[in-house]
C-alpha cells in the first residue's frame, strides 16, 4: 500500500518565480519569505517523497471561461509549464504518474465526484512556483498528479466540497497498490485580492486562524460559504480551498512540522505550512 508522508501548503505568487530567477533570496524584501523554506528542504531530503498529488488552481491558462471544469485531474505522462507573461522563466516539464492518476480517477468517479480527465495539461505558476520552491535546483524529484480546482469562474466549489474531495483523494491514495511514498501539495492563498475596490486587501487575523485550524479543527473553514470566504480572505484568497483539500487528504490527524507567514509578497499574504501525517 502507498504510504502518505504529509502535506505542504504554499502560496504561489508569480513574483516568487521572478525572484528565484534573479537570485533575490537574500534581498531584504524577499528574505523573510525565503527563510521559510529550508525546513521544507530538510523534510524533503529526509522523507524523499516519490509522488506529489497537487491541489492547485489554473488561472486561465489550460482552462478558460469557455470551458471551465469545477474539478479536473491530470492523467498525463508529463506536464508542461507555459509562461504567462509574469517574467517567470520556463521550467523543465514535470513527470506525471499515470498509474496513480487513473487509480484516483476510478476511485473518485466511483464516489460520485465529477472530474474532467486531462491527458494533456499545461500548468501555470500555481504549479511551477511551489515546485521550484521545493526543489530550487529544478530537478523535480517527485512525479506529480495535478488536481485543478476552479477559482476563476463563479460559482466556485464550496470549502465543504473541497474538503470532501481531499478526503476522498486521501482515502484513494491509501488504497493504491504501490510502495510509493506520497505527499500532498496545496497551492494558493493566503488572503489576497487583485481586483476591484478592495484590491490589495489582506487579512492576517483570518489567515493565522485558518492555519491554526488546519491542525486543531481542520474542518473549521468549511463553515464558510464562498461569499464569506471572499469577504474574509479576498477574491483570490479563496485559493485557500487548495490548502483545505490537501489537509483533508491527510485524514484524521496531522502534526505541524513547520510554518511561516509573511506580509506582503506582491499583493498577497504569503504562507507556507508543512504537516506530517499521523
Ligand atoms: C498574485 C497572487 C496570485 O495568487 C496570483 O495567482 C497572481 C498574482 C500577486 O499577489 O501578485
Ligand atoms: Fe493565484
Amino acid at each position: 500500500m502507498a504510504q502518505i508522508l504529509g502535506a505542504l501548503c504554499s502560496s504561489h505568487v508569480p513574483a516568487i518565480g521572478r525572484a528565484m530567477a534573479k537570485n533575490l533570496q537574500q534581498d531584504p524584501y524577499w528574505k523573510p519569505f525565503f527563510d521559510g523554506w529550508p525546513p521544507v528542504h530538510r523534510w524533503l531530503a529526509d522523507k524523499r517523497p516519490d509522488v506529489a498529488v497537487v491541489f492547485y488552481n489554473d488561472h486561465g491558462l489550460n482552462f478558460f471561461l469557455d470551458k471551465l471544469p469545477t474539478f479536473a485531474i491530470g492523467a498525463a505522462p508529463q506536464y508542461t509549464s507555459a509562461d504567462e507573461g509574469w517574467g517567470i522563466p520556463q521550467v523543465a516539464p514535470f513527470r506525471g504518474d499515470e498509474d496513480l492518476s487513473w487509480h484516483l480517477i476510478n476511485q473518485l468517479v466511483a464516489e460520485d465526484f465529477d472530474l474532467t480527465t486531462c491527458q494533456e495539461m499545461l500548468v501555470d505558476h500555481a504549479m511551477t512556483n511551489p515546485m521550484h520552491l521545493m526543489y530550487p535546483d529544478e530537478r523535480w524529484a517527485v512525479r506529480i498528479v495535478p488536481i485543478a480546482i476552479n477559482t476563476v469562474q463563479f460559482p466556485l466549489p464550496s470549502a465543504r466540497r473541497c474538503w470532501a474531495l481531499g478526503d476522498a483523494v486521501g482515502r484513494a491514495v491509501r488504497s493504491w497498490q504501490s510502495d510509493a511514498k506520497v505527499m500532498f501539495l496545496g497551492t494558493g492563498g493566503l488572503s489576497h485580492q487583485l481586483d476591484g475596490e478592495r484590491a490589495g486587501f489582506m487579512n492576517k487575523d483570518f489567515d493565522l486562524a485558518f492555519m491554526e485550524s488546519l491542525i486543531h479543527d481542520p474542518q473549521w473553514a468549511t463553515q464558510f460559504n464562498t461569499h464569506q470566504l471572499v469577504e474574509k480572505a479576498g477574491t483570490q484568497g479563496v485559493e485557500l480551498i487548495m490548502w483545505l483539500a490537501a489537509r483533508a487528504a491527510l485524514g484524521d490527524g496531522a502534526t505541524l512540522a513547520h510554518q511561516n507567514y509573511h506580509i506582503p509578497i506582491s499583493n498577497t499574504a504569503s504562507g507556507v505550512m508543512l504537516m506530517d501525517a499521523r
